[in-house]
């Protein structure tokens, strides 16, 4: 019975870390905004989102129209939620300070 009890626990564990999407802020904006925004907030393609940047002055609502509608060469990212959004937006705010 020990032992079935430990099994049930690793496919558990597994079931629930494979294949799901990220969740937390910082995984979220690396998987849908790092690789063009820089994973240390720093900028690639896209500017720079970090502390001091000019994005940081700009509001919650335009990020989320930058987001939503796409802005310039950043095209539009439709499959967040708002809430997943929220979380970016968030994450992104902490970071800026
Ligand atoms: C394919 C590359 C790409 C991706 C992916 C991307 N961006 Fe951008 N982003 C850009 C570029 C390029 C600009 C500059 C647009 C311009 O002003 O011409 C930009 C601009 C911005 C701005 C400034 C908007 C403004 O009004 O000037 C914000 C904020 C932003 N991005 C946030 C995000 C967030 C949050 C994500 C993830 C959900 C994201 N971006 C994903 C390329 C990208």
């Amino acid at each position: 019975m020990k032992r079935l009890g430990v099994w049930l626990l690793l496919v558990g564990l597994l079931l629930s870390g494979c294949g799901q999407t990220p969740t937390t802020g910082p995984a979220l904006y690396a998987r849908h905004c790092g690789a063009c925004h820089g994973g240390d907030l720093a900028g690639n393609v896209g500017p720079a989102l970090g502390a001091g940047s000019e994005a940081a002055a700009e509001s919650d609502a335009s990020y989320r129209a930058a987001v939503r509608e796409g802005v310039g060469d950043m095209p539009a990212t439709a499959r967040l939620s708002d809430e997943q959004l929220d979380k970016i937006i968030a994450y992104l705010r902490e970071a800026q300070g």
